[in-house]
C-alpha cells in the first residue's frame, strides 16, 4: 500500500503542484481546500503525514495542527509557510509540527522533508506494534484448576464470541477485572479496544460526558469536544466497571444505548450510533441494589443477559496451590528475587486462610513473602502474621437442653466427619470410638 499524505491549501493551484511532486515519488495523495474539511479527511482516510498551508480562511493550519492531534495521534505534519513569516512555522512546530517549507515550493526541498517525515511515522508505528505484540505475548494468565472455575472458563469461552452483554458479580478481588479482559481477548473483538470505565470513580456530570462524549461549551468546564469512550470504544468491548454505583440520569441514558444502540453526547443534538459489547462487574449483590432502588430493573436485565458469578477464594481451596505458584513466579520475576517455590506448612497455612480480600489479598500476601524470603522455599515465617497464626476453627455445634442423645450423636458424627473430609478412621479417633461404630451408626441412619 502507499504510503498516504494528505494536502491542505486554499489555492488550487498549490494542491496541484503539489501533487503532481508526491505522486511522481510514489505517494497517495488526498486534499482539502479548508480546515473542516481537512478535518473530515484525517478521519476518513487518516493519512501518514498532512502538508498545510498556514494562513487560510476560517481555520488557520495552526488551529488545523492542533486539533488533528486529538483525532490523529501519529500523523506527522509539515506546514507551508510564505517567505517572511518564519515565526508563525516555529509556532506550529513548538505546536508539534514536524518541519515547515518556506513558499515558493521547491521539489527537492519539498520531496526531502516528506520522505523524513514518512520514516519519523514509520518508527512510531513500528514501536507501538512491537509494544502491542509484546503485551499480548504476557497475557494476564487465568488460573483456574477448581471444578467451579473450570465451569466459568468453559461459559467465558462460550459467550465470548458473541455481542451478548456479560455482568461479572464477586466479591472484591476475585478476578472479575481479569476475567472481563479475557473475554474481550478471547472475542471477535479483540484486536479492537477494551475500554474500562470506572463508574464509581467520577461524579455525576463527568460520568456522563466521560462515556457519551460532549460538544463545545456543553458545561462550565466543557474545553472544546471531547469523544466519549462509546465512541473510542466503537468496534470493541467497553468494560463498565462497579455499575451499580451510577445516577440514575445516566443509567437512563446507557439503557437506551443498550436498547437501540444510540446516544447523544452532553450538549449534543446528533444521534450516534455505536457497536460496542458491554462487560459489566459489580461486588455488590445486583438483586439488592434494585430492591434498594439504586439500580433500575430494566437495566439490569440489559445487562445481565449472561451472568457470570466468580466465587469467593474460600469456595475454591484447590486453586490456592497453582495460585501462589503462579504469583511466586510473577513477584520472583519483578523483584528479581530467587524464590522458586513455598513449604507444605507454609502452603497448608494459605490453605487454612480465609481470604476476604480473595485471590488479590493472596497475590499480596505473596508478593510480600517472596520479597521477604531469604530461602528459594517460602516458610511459614515468611507469611503474614495473621495468616501465619491462624488455625481454622472447628464448627461447634448447639444443642438446647432436653435434645434427645440420639440426635445429638448423630450431628456430632456427622459434624466431625465433615470436618475431616469422611475419614473414619480420624473421626473415630477424635470422638473416642471405634470406626466401627461409626459405620454402624451411619447404617442405622439409613434404615430410618
Ligand atoms: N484466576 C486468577 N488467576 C490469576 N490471577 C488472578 C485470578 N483471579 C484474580 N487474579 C489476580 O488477582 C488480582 C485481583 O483481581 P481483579 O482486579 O480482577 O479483581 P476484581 O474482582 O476486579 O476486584 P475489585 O472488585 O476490587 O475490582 C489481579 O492482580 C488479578 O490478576
Ligand atoms: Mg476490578
Amino acid at each position: 500500500m502507499q504510503p498516504l499524505v494528505l494536502v491542505v491549501d486554499d489555492e488550487a493551484a498549490n494542491r496541484t503542484a503539489l501533487e503532481r511532486i508526491l505522486v511522481r515519488e510514489g505517494y497517495a495523495v488526498i486534499h482539502a481546500e479548508d480546515g473542516p474539511s481537512a478535518l473530515v479527511q484525517l478521519r476518513e482516510n487518516p493519512p501518514a503525514v498532512m502538508l498545510t498551508d498556514l494562513k487560510m480562511p476560517g481555520m488557520s493550519g495552526l488551529e488545523l495542527l492542533k486539533a488533528s492531534r486529538a483525532t490523529n495521534p501519529d500523523l506527522e505534519v509539515i506546514v507551508l509557510t510564505a517567505y517572511g513569516t518564519v515565526e508563525a512555522a516555529v509556532e506550529a512546530m513548538k505546536e508539534g509540527a514536524w518541519d515547515f517549507v518556506t513558499k515558493p515550493l521547491r521539489r527537492s526541498v519539498i520531496v526531502r522533508k516528506v520522505r523524513g517525515a514518512m520514516e519519523k511515522h514509520s518508527l512510531v508505528m513500528e514501536n507501538r506494534q512491537l509494544r502491542s505484540a509484546l503485551a499480548r505475548a504476557v497475557p494476564d494468565e487465568m488460573i483456574c484448576r477448581s471444578a467451579p472455575m473450570r465451569r466459568i472458563i468453559e461459559e467465558a469461552r462460550q459467550v465470548a464470541d458473541s455481542r451478548a452483554s456479560v455482568l461479572i458479580t464477586g466479591e472484591s478481588g476475585t478476578g472479575k477485572g481479569l476475567l472481563a479482559r479475557w473475554i474481550h481477548r478471547a472475542s471477535p473483538r479483540r484486536k479492537q479496544r477494551l475500554i474500562t470505565v470506572n463508574c464509581a470513580a467520577l461524579p455525576e456530570n463527568l460520568l456522563e460526558s466521560e462515556l457519551f462524549g460532549h460538544e463545545l461549551g456543553a458545561f462550565t468546564g466543557a474545553v472544546g469536544k471531547k469523544e466519549g469512550r462509546f465512541d473510542i470504544a466503537r468496534g470493541g468491548t467497553l468494560f463498565l466497571d462497579e455499575v451499580t454505583e451510577m445516577s440514575p440520569t445516566v443509567q437512563v441514558k446507557l439503557l437506551r444505548v443498550l436498547q437501540d444502540g444510540e446516544y447523544e453526547r452532553v450538549g449534543g443534538t446528533k444521534t450516534l450510533k455505536t457497536d460496542v459489547r458491554i462487560i459489566a462487574a459489580t461486588n455488590r449483590d445486583p438483586e439488592q441494589a434494585i430492591t434498594d432502588g439504586t439500580l433500575r430493573a430494566d437495566l439490569y436485565y440489559r445487562l445481565n443477559v449472561i451472568r457470570v458469578q466468580l466465587p469467593p477464594l474460600r469456595q475454591r481451596l484447590e486453586d490456592i496451590p497453582l495460585l501462589a505458584q503462579h504469583f511466586i513466579a510473577r513477584h520472583a520475576e519483578r523483584n528479581s528475587r530467587n524464590v522458586k517455590g513455598i513449604s507444605p506448612e507454609a502452603l497448608e497455612a494459605l490453605v487454612g486462610w480465609s481470604w476476604p480480600g480473595n485471590v488479590r489479598e493472596l497475590e499480596n500476601a505473596t508478593e510480600r513473602a517472596v520479597v521477604l524470603s531469604r530461602e528459594e522455599i517460602i516458610s511459614l515465617t515468611d507469611l503474614p502474621p495473621a495468616i501465619r497464626s491462624h488455625r481454622a476453627a472447628p464448627d461447634s455445634l448447639t444443642f438446647t437442653v432436653g435434645t434427645p442423645l440420639k440426635l445429638v450423636e448423630r450431628r456430632m458424627i456427622e459434624t466431625t466427619l465433615a470436618q475431616v473430609d469422611g475419614d473414619k478412621t480420624l473421626a473415630a479417633r477424635l470422638l473416642g470410638i471405634t470406626a466401627r461404630t461409626i459405620y454402624r451408626r451411619e447404617a442405622e441412619w439409613r434404615d430410618e
